[in-house]
């Protein structure tokens, strides 16, 4: 997706050789305008599926979630907490996640009221990595009985195993912009 590639490269910034920072635009600041586009292109990437749900996790999937759904239909949105909290219901699906960025194992929690059986799932995300998040909710999506139609995600490090393994376990991923390498602090796409 140009438009995004674009924005990348003027506005992203290279932290260390792993990580790129999009805070102005996408992780802290959002830009609401750009994230219209983006779910208007998951919609084209994924016109030929049936979509009844969106997941994502909590924080920065939902706002692109959000916006990708106004383009299927509205369908309804549920991300997954990270948090136990006390108004969570008692009946829920969770998943174990490893994060190589925080070096730390997270639960992610989705409850059972909104996910159901049957159901066609689209994942999206921020970004793919190793795909431990992505992992969670396939897991998650999986224990409901529901379907995986695919997996959206705006900005794929595809010098990070992630997309490769979901790949090999037969799940579309549709990634909009893929960065092949940040050596040198310098953004090179797939
Ligand atoms: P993985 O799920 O693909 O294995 O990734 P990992 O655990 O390493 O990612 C941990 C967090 O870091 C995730 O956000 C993920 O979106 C984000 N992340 C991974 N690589 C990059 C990167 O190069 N740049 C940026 N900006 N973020 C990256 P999170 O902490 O779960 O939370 P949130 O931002 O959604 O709240
Ligand atoms: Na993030
Ligand atoms: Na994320």
């Amino acid at each position: 997706m140009e438009l995004l590639k674009n924005k990348i490269l003027t506005d992203g910034t290279v932290n260390n050789e792993e990580v790129l920072k999009v805070d102005s635009f996408l992780n802290h600041q959002i830009e609401a305008a750009l994230l219209n586009e983006i779910g208007k292109e998951f919609k084209r990437r994924f016109a030929d599926v049936k979509v009844d749900r969106i997941l994502t996790v909590e924080a920065s999937g939902i706002a692109i979630a959000v916006m990708a759904a106004q383009y299927f239909g509205n369908v309804p949105v549920v991300f997954a907490k990270k948090q136990e909290s006390r108004n969570l219901d008692a009946d829920i699906y969770r998943s174990k996640v490893y994060s190589f960025t925080k070096d730390k194992e997270y639960e992610i929690m989705v409850s059972k009221r909104y996910i159901s059986e049957g159901e066609n799932v689209l994942i999206v995300d921020d970004f793919l990595a190793k795909g431990g998040a992505v992992l969670g909710m396939t897991d998650i999506i999986n224990q409901a009985g529901a379907n995986l139609v695919g997996v959206g995600i705006v900005i794929e490090k595809s010098y990070q195993d992630g997309s490769q393994i979901l790949q090999e376990k037969g799940i579309r991923v549709e990634s909009l912009a893929c960065i092949k390498s940040l050596k040198d602090k310098t953004i090179r796409f797939k």
